[in-house]
């Protein structure tokens, strides 16, 4: 077990995707796989997909050819494509037919690493992982077995550790890869590096510098074709639980002595451990829902949520959330932490906004400006870098003050696009570094939090906020930082 310090060298291997007709195959699975392939980071291997539909090898291969037929691709040489089509399989089996894993063993054993993606609907993941303990390939007398889980890891507490019960009995913890795809932006590994790499950060990280910390996860995007998904699942559960609080821990841990996958894991988890709980008492006060209302969207007329395909016409799903949590430690007593994410929102940006407390005496207060306070600003997507809100005097024989940015850009710095999550994330795994996954303990204790909020939700029978799409989300949600003076930074 390495850590995120090494570089990435994998053994010959065979990856099986569960679910290789499905959506994330077509999108992020078979592109990033050829991207490790053109990189030269995989040269021995075989992918195999096993699905239901009855295709072939043959129709497989025809099939990844259009997964690749993306801008990102149109200028690789035919050659290649066909050279890494020919390294693809296929299995055609329903997910708890015994003799289709003993037709999967048959091709995957001469391997020496063996990867499983479950990229099914969840109800298939018990069927899979007992049955790739029937033929054996849960164990490996040399070489290894290592298992990809998607999300949804669960939908409560409960679900989550039966998930976890299912695997460990089939499976070591240390072969099994939890994913989560924010952990595989570069922006988000950057918060370790920011934080843990500089010197001028850490001291003031904490409660006595640190006013608030604001995320935001916002989408333009309604949730199109997935509304059956989308009714059993809303916001709380699809983006916080994971996606968020995978943000929200690297920037509030401690600095982790190493960088290996237990100690940096172990940092994340205190912090989640150390949430102050939301129940039912204090919802109103902490948390906010809402769902989009039909609205504008980049200059185009999109329809309400409620009227989505899949959506109950009087559904109470969250398609916007906006938290206040806080963090009981010695670092953070005091500093709320804003969470707002959501759909059909006016924007699509993720950020965090660090605002720092003012200096002890204010002497430039009775200014015409005062700038007001500091600010670093984290952009993670679709700008990736940093902006730094200072402030500084305005040139003239008044002393006003106003802020200035200073900016850091990704693609100014170092001029070369950054690479997809999904290739980080399955190259770690295919090397054995799980530190960009998340553990059993770390997965329960975000649902223990989560799980506390959605049982307060069940016994409020307020109706839910609604919000204009393209807006920045429902009104109701101003509340939260304005209980402290502050606003939500602008969409
Ligand atoms: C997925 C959610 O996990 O993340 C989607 O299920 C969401 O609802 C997506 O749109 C957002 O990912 P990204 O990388 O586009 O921010």
């Amino acid at each position: 077990m390495d850590g995120l310090q090494f570089a990435k060298e994998p053994a010959p291997f065979v990856i099986t995707i569960f679910g290789a007709t499905g959506d994330l195959t077509r999108k992020k699975l078979i592109p990033a796989l050829f991207s490790l392939f053109l990189k030269g980071n995989a040269s021995q291997f075989k992918v195999i997909g096993f699905a239901r539909r009855p295709w072939t090898k043959e129709s497989f291969q025809k099939e990844a050819l259009s997964m690749l037929s993306g801008s990102h691709f149109s200028h690789i040489p035919e050659g290649q494509k066909k050279a890494f089509l020919e390294k693809l399989d296929y299995v055609s089996s329903t997910f708890d037919d015994a003799a289709g894993y003993a037709r999967l063993a048959e091709l995957v054993k001469p391997w020496e690493g063996k990867l499983f993606y479950l990229s099914t609907p969840p109800d298939e993941y018990e069927p899979i992982i007992r049955n790739l303990g029937g033929v054996g390939l849960n164990k490996v007398d040399s070489g290894w077995s290592r298992v990809i889980v998607e999300k949804p890891f669960g939908r409560d507490l409960a679900t989550a550790k039966e998930l976890n019960e299912i695997l460990s009995s089939q499976f070591e913890e240390h072969q099994i890869y939890r994913i989560d795809h924010y952990l595989g932006k570069e922006t988000v590994q950057n918060i370790l590096v920011l934080r843990f790499g500089n010197g001028i950060f850490e001291p003031l990280w904490n409660s006595r510098y640190i006013d608030n910390i604001q995320i935001t996860v916002a989408e333009s995007i309604g949730v199109g074709t997935r509304g059956n998904y989308y009714e059993k699942s809303g916001t709380l559960r699809d983006m916080v639980q994971n996606h968020i609080f995978q943000l929200m821990t690297l920037l509030l841990m401690e600095p982790p002595n190493d960088l290996s996958p237990d100690t940096v894991r172990t940092e994340k988890v205190k912090v989640l451990k150390s949430l102050r709980p939301i129940t039912y008492k204090d919802i109103k006060n902490y948390t906010v829902r809402g769902q989009y209302a039909a609205g504008v969207v980049d200059g185009k007329p999109v329809q309400g949520y409620l009227q989505e395909e899949g959506v109950a016409k009087d559904s109470k799903t969250e398609t916007f959330v906006a938290l206040q949590v806080h963090v009981d430690t010695w670092r953070w007593e005091g500093v709320p932490i804003f969470i707002r994410t959501g759909k059909g929102l006016g924007r699509k940006v993720s950020e965090v906004a660090v605002t720092f407390k003012q200096p002890p005496l204010q002497v430039f207060r009775n200014q015409a400006t005062d700038g007001g306070q500091n600010q670093l600003v984290l952009h993670i997507q679709p700008e990736e870098g940093f902006t730094f809100h200072i402030n500084a005097k305005i040139p003239g024989y008044t002393t006003q003050v106003r802020p200035v940015n200073m900016d850091f850009a990704y693609g100014d710095a170092f001029g070369e696009s950054t690479p997809e999550a999904y290739e980080r994330l399955i190259l770690d795994a295919l090397v054995g570094d799980s530190t960009l996954y998340t553990r059993r303990d770390e997965i329960e204790a975000s649902w223990s939090f989560i799980t506390r909020i959605l049982q307060g939700w069940a016994l409020d029978t307020d109706p839910l906020p609604q919000y204009r799409a393209g807006s920045a989300g429902p009104e109701e949600a101003k509340a939260l930082p304005a209980s402290i003076d502050q606003k939500w930074r602008k969409l």
